[in-house]
């Protein structure tokens, strides 16, 4: 172990890069804007990761595990490109150096997985006491799982959540200098921090936030409690961000918000912008809330082909009785009035959902009401939940929670309707001749390449990895449940 003056700013002694004198003179310098306060830290940080690079005789190695939806996903790319500002170097296992679990907590399922994997990081920090353990995300947000954390897994060094991801660079230099395990939740934000390192999972394609929080609070769902309220970006920063994806090389953007309906600044028109980005082939959007998708959006995307044929449009419950209580604000015949209308105006679409059976109070004729809307609308794919009981939500307070067995009975039945739907969806399309996206090596088989097309289906074809990330025509030779078996055509 050395010890002694490394460098002129900091040195290295019974293992603290940083004495108080310092790291105050540091907190005294740094900027208080953001984000110049986090490229500050960003630069201590790398100092720092450089002493132990050397000390170590080798890079210092990264990897972050993100659960949930697309929100993390971007939320980690962000977060990783932070880390490699910092001089980590990301890897795909969890035997690293920094390990980051950017957490989701929708369904308690999530939360268990979680706290499994906690337990096993223990045992690889115990092989690696340098090892820094942080967590982020929907889950911190949650005062009782903090707690629960701070209690009984003691090996996490570091916990934030969801309002200051962006502060990873400066939570990272705290524990640096004083190896105390830090702490920072914020309860809301009506901040919005842009323009920090990003690193993009896809070279081709990428995810841009529109907005971040919800402001529906449906009565089962805890993510407007752990995102915090709605704040829409800017149009001019998001085409400004799109224009800068497609001139590094971005082909597919997917606009991201809890609901891009309440878009502040006109949905339609800014989809209708992005389309019209030059070098942009495709721009699709997740998630639209039935409850206010306008006419107008239907018109837009009709009209211009570069916007993806696919709707997401999540039903919860088929009974205008259940969707009352869990206050969406339509009902089974708003619904259907309106994936019709969809269907209608624009061939070709898919159209995909998420459904929650077991909500609380629902009756066996308020699951035949959903199994109803299936059959009348059918999906081409759908996520399908068991009601998993939120503590905060309005529904974990109702009676009647539904039993296990009932709940699992109609999961089963509706799962077996969904993909019966989804079989037949997707056999319309045999033979056809469309344009798929090559994402990658297809994992089962490398001969394969694996690809969507516009409407989100997966294909699978023959062919190399020169093809990643091309737009390229596939017929579409054989239906196997949700996914096509294609040819490429030239
Ligand atoms: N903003 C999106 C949904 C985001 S959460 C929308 O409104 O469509 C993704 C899905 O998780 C939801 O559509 C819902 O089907 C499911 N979900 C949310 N809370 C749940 C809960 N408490 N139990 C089971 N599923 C839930
Ligand atoms: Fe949850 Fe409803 Fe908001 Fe979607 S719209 S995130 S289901 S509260
Ligand atoms: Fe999960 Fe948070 Fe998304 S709770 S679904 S990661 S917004």
């Amino acid at each position: 172990m050395q010890s002694g003056y490394l460098c002129p700013d900091y040195r290295l002694e019974d293992n603290m890069y940083i004495d108080a004198e310092l790291k105050q003179n540091i907190l005294d310098e740094a900027p208080v804007a953001e984000p110049a306060r986090q490229y500050f830290f960003v630069e201590e940080c790398r100092k720092i990761i450089a002493l132990k690079e050397a000390e170590k005789g080798r890079k210092l190695t990264c990897c972050i595990n993100t659960f949930g939806c697309q929100m993390n996903a971007k939320d980690s790319e962000k977060l990783l490109g932070i880390m490699k500002e910092i001089g980590y170097e990301p890897v795909e296992t969890e035997e690293a150096d920094f390990v980051l679990y950017n957490t989701c907590t929708v369904r308690e399922h999530a939360n268990v997985r979680v706290y499994g994997r906690l337990g096993v990081l223990k045992r690889a920090k115990d092989a690696n006491p340098d090892m820094i353990i942080a967590m982020c995300g929907c889950m911190m947000q949650e005062p009782e799982v903090v707690e629960k954390i701070r209690k009984s897994y003691r090996h996490v060094n570091i916990i934030f959540g969801t309002h200051n991801v962006y502060k990873l660079a400066e939570l990272l230099f705290m524990y640096l200098c004083e190896e105390k395990n830090q702490t920072e939740i914020l309860q809301g934000t009506t901040e919005i921090v842009e323009d920090l390192p990003s690193v993009r999972k896809y070279d081709f394609k990428c995810g841009v936030n529109i907005m971040y929080g919800c402001n529906n609070f449906c009565s089962y769902c805890i993510v407007p409690y752990v995102r915090g309220r709605e704040r829409s970006r800017k149009k001019e920063d998001i085409i400004a961000e799109c224009k800068k994806l497609v001139s590094e090389g971005v082909v597919e953007i997917m606009l991201l918000g809890q609901n891009v309906n309440s878009y502040e600044y006109d949905f339609p028109g800014l989809l209708a912008d992005v389309a019209n980005i030059e070098g942009l082939e495709r721009v699709r959007f997740m998630t639209s809330h039935p409850k206010d998708l306008s006419d107008e959006l239907i018109a837009v995307i009709r009209d211009n082909p570069k916007i993806c044929r696919h709707i997401h449009l999540p039903l919860q419950s088929g009974s205008s009785r259940i969707l009352k209580i869990m206050n969406r604000r339509y009902d089974k015949e708003k619904y259907l009035e309106l994936a019709e209308k969809i269907r209608r105006e624009i061939p070709g679409v898919a159209i995909t959902t998420d459904i929650i059976v077991g909500f609380p109070g629902e009756t066996e004729e308020d699951f035949l009401e959903t199994m109803d809307v299936v059959r009348k609308v059918h999906y081409d794919s759908a996520f399908t939940f068991i009601y998993s009981k939120r503590t905060g939500t309005p529904a974990a307070k109702m009676p009647e929670q539904i039993s296990k067995e009932v709940a699992d009975d109609r999961f089963n039945r509706l799962l077996s309707l969904c993909q019966e739907e989804s079989k037949l969806q997707t056999e319309k399309y045999v033979g056809e001749v469309q344009e798929v996206l090559v994402e990658g090596i297809n994992p089962k088989d490398p001969s394969l390449v694996t690809g969507r097309l516009s409407n989100y289906s997966v294909v699978h074809f023959p062919g190399c990895k020169q093809l990643i990330g091309k737009i390229v025509k596939v017929r579409l030779d054989e239906a196997r449940g949700f996914y096509y078996i294609g040819s490429m055509v030239d």
